[in-house]
């Protein structure tokens, strides 16, 4: 008699889940690794592990209607003769021209003018479009040098050098032929429809030394007048921060693992890098440590998405962040009124990361003109400004709760964590005790 096991309830494996298997099986399908837009996608500890206390009997709060809360910063003081002045601590992250049409690129720009704050080019260069609608403009410095000319970074108000980028800390950049279109190609200076990978390192610079020459070189050329930023993936965020500050950099920019992209491996968008919430505290202390904390000023960026997070970032030390992702989906991104078009393209809104492909229905990373003309720019930017203005109001709201008249105010025992993961990461207590593990230490 054969034996047979009693009926059970079919389980599968927490390790090899559906997508799991799905990846095995188009990998073996196809041979070929996935590429995808976005940021991790993995849970990882973040600032929803973190609560802010809110004043009590030992804290006064403001009156939310009656007593002011600042949220102006000024960025570059250290060296830049006209260091940026912002009316909010949240600027638009760096996406190329490439990863994104014209039109979203400008309503970037309308949306960031009108709140008050700063955006950035990216790989591929300067477009007209943002320049023209961006009060304030910060100009990339990249491995790749694409559509990098002395021209723009005079045209610039601040000059961020890009070392990485938090979804692909030590990787380069990805774009592939059907989104190189005539207009990109020429300010790339490369050719047409062939697929553009971006340096993943500076061709003229291997280490601080030479970014300290090359930082004096850049100070030379705009007359030392502009800001200048590094931006790092949150790999190493102490010693990184610590370099950047000896190479003479003003501001700091850390970018997390959740940072979104426009596109990278998958393997190492989920697997390389540290979550923004682990990047911050090393990054502080090494300000901290050089006696530069707000001196020279650190920008956080890595799946901010609300008015608590900027409120958490600031409260662990951060001047200002900044955002991609959540800009895009302000302009329109994985819009739910698209999402015919999204299931005919074997996804549905919210899970669209194709952003390689060009095929974006709402028209914000592709070159492809007819949907590109699905984003208008100016209601775009007012949807992107009002998303701003809920951010600030609402990082407002938490820190006149905490009884501060300026967002930077906010300080680390303002905070809890949830976890004890994200306690040891932030360096704040874990909830209804007074243990911060690893407090001596990284
Ligand atoms: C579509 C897209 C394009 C991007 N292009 C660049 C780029 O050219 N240079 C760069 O330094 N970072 C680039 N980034 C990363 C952002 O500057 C920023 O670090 C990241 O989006 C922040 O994380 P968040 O998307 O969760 O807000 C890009 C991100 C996106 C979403």
């Amino acid at each position: 008699m054969t034996y047979r096991n009693p009926p059970t309830t079919p389980r599968k494996s927490a390790t090899f889940d559906d997508y799991t298997l799905s990846e095995i099986r188009r990998a073996a399908a196809t041979g070929i690794y996935d590429i995808r837009g976005a940021g991790a996608k993995r849970k990882l500890p973040h600032f929803d592990d973190l609560l802010v206390l809110g004043a009590s009997i030992s804290r006064y709060p403001l009156e939310g209607y009656r007593e002011r809360c600042d949220t102006s910063v000024v960025l570059g003081s250290r060296h830049a003769k006209k260091p940026i002045e912002l009316k909010i601590p949240i600027t638009i992250a760096g996406m190329s021209f490439g990863s994104l049409s014209g039109p979203a690129k400008e309503a970037l720009g309308r949306g960031a003018t009108l709140s008050g704050t700063s955006t950035t080019t990216g790989d591929g260069g300067m477009t007209e479009e943002e320049r023209g609608h961006s009060k304030t403009l910060v100009y990339q410095y990249l491995p790749s040098r694409y559509g990098m000319n002395p021209r723009d970074l005079r045209r610039a108000d601040a000059i961020e050098i890009v070392v990485g980028q938090g979804a692909k800390p030590g990787g380069g950049g990805m774009l592939l032929g059907q989104k190189i279109s005539d207009r990109v190609a020429e300010m790339r200076t490369l050719p047409k429809g062939i697929d553009q990978r971006s340096a993943s390192r500076h061709p003229d610079w291997t280490g601080p030394d030479d970014l300290e020459i090359k930082i004096l070189e850049l100070r030379e050329i705009t007359d030392w007048e502009k800001p200048i930023y590094v931006k790092v993936g949150g790999a190493r965020p102490y010693y990184d921060t610590a370099l950047a500050v000896k190479s003479g950099a003003d501001v700091v920019v850390i970018d997390g693992m959740q940072g979104g992209t426009a596109a990278t491996q998958e393997v190492f968008i989920e697997n390389v890098g540290q979550p923004t919430l682990a990047c911050i505290r090393p990054a502080v202390q090494a300000l901290q440590d050089l006696g530069m904390h707000r001196k020279v000023q650190l920008i956080v960026s890595g799946g901010i998405r609300n008015g608590a997070d900027v409120a958490k970032a600031l409260a662990l030390g951060v001047d200002a962040v900044s955002i991609g992702t959540a800009a895009l989906v302000a302009l329109g991104d994985n819009d739910p009124r698209w999402e015919a078009d999204y299931n005919e393209l074997g996804t549905t809104a919210g899970a669209y990361d194709d952003w390689h492909e060009g095929r974006d229905p709402a028209g914000i990373t592709t070159q492809d003109p007819v949907l590109m003309k699905r984003v208008d720019p100016i209601a775009a930017g007012r949807r992107l400004a009002n998303y701003l203005k809920v951010m600030t109001l609402e990082a407002q709201t938490i820190a006149r709760a905490c009884g501060k008249n300026s967002l930077h105010n906010l300080e680390p025992e303002d905070l809890v964590a949830l976890t004890i993961e994200a306690a040891a990461m932030a360096g704040v207590p874990l909830a209804g005790t007074n243990w911060i593990p690893g407090k001596n230490g990284f």
